[in-house]
């Protein structure tokens, strides 16, 4: 497959691995772009259909919801029966098999992922979900998870369709909303410490798939560069992050399988 690529970048992914393999602490950071390929937009593509007229800043903040909650909540329905049936990609499967290796190597992987499907699980990672989980809800007054996560009614045929009746809270009588991060609210303390500690330590930063437009995510990166670590993007339309080492343009399906085969034939 390295013979698709042009030379400059065949150079480029082994230059990575061999700087991959003589490092220990790694923190892998990853977005929307990594489960494109699965079939999943990222935020930056025009949403479709049903949703066109709208953009993920006029549902997905604390303020749309208390404006109009039965909206927000249609949206989310719908996004659940649209990820509902999609499978991780090469991509999501070279992660879990890096992390696998790891176990018996002295490398020490930390998978973060702004991403709030669950690709990475499904592929066999183990992840930090900065942005929350698609699957779950909770209430949106007294923050009491809520027992019916969608996913449970999910039954693998494509079939269900997620009811986008508003549901209250059996504590409180508050809305129930999925437990995403919204824009303007704050991320989950205990990931966030995981995320500042991997980024703080590690030896090499891969920023794979985000556009690192949103903070504090995207601040990571440079944390990580701060602390003299080497910083590698994937992506196939590279960001204009001035402080990436390695950049790796091309979908991160094709490059993460290349990139591990790599590192394992050293
Ligand atoms: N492989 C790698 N990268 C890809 C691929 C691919 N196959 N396809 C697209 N990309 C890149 C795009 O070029 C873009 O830079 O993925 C990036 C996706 O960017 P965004 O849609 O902005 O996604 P992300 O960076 O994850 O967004 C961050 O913003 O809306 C919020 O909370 C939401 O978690 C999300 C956050």
């Amino acid at each position: 497959m390295l013979a698709e690529l042009s030379p400059a970048l065949i150079a480029e992914v082994k230059l990575a691995a061999k700087l991959l393999k003589t490092k220990q602490r790694i923190c892998l950071l990853t977005g929307a772009g990594i489960s494109a390929e699965s079939g999943i937009p990222t935020f930056r593509d025009k949403q479709t259909g049903l949703w066109e007229n709208y953009t993920a800043e006029e549902l997905a903040t604390p303020e749309a919801f208390a404006r109009d909650p039965k909206l927000s909540w249609s949206w989310y329905q719908w996004r659940r029966q649209s990820v509902a049936d999609k499978k991780p990609n090469p991509a999501h499967h070279a992660l879990a098999q890096w992390q696998y290796d790891s176990q018996t190597s002295a490398q020490q992987l930390t998978l973060i992922t702004q991403n709030v499907d669950d690709l990475h699980e499904q592929s066999g990672s183990t992840v930090t979900h900065l942005h929350g989980n698609l699957w779950r809800n909770r209430c949106n007054q007294c923050g009491v998870p809520h027992q019916n996560h969608a996913r449970d009614s999910y039954d693998n045929d494509n079939t269900v369709q997620f009811e986008d009746t508003l549901i209250t809270c059996s504590h409180c009588d508050g809305y129930i909303r999925p437990d995403i991060v919204w824009f303007g609210e704050a991320l989950p303390m205990k990931e966030w410490q995981i995320a500042e500690d991997a980024a703080n330590n590690c030896e090499v930063f891969i920023s794979i798939g985000t556009s690192s437009i949103v903070y504090p995510a995207a601040g990571l990166a440079q944390l990580a560069k701060q602390n003299g670590a080497h910083v590698i993007e994937i992506n196939p339309n590279p960001t204009r992050n001035t402080i990436v080492d390695i950049t790796l343009a091309e979908k991160a399906g094709i490059i993460l399988p290349l990139l591990v085969q790599e590192m394992t034939q050293l």
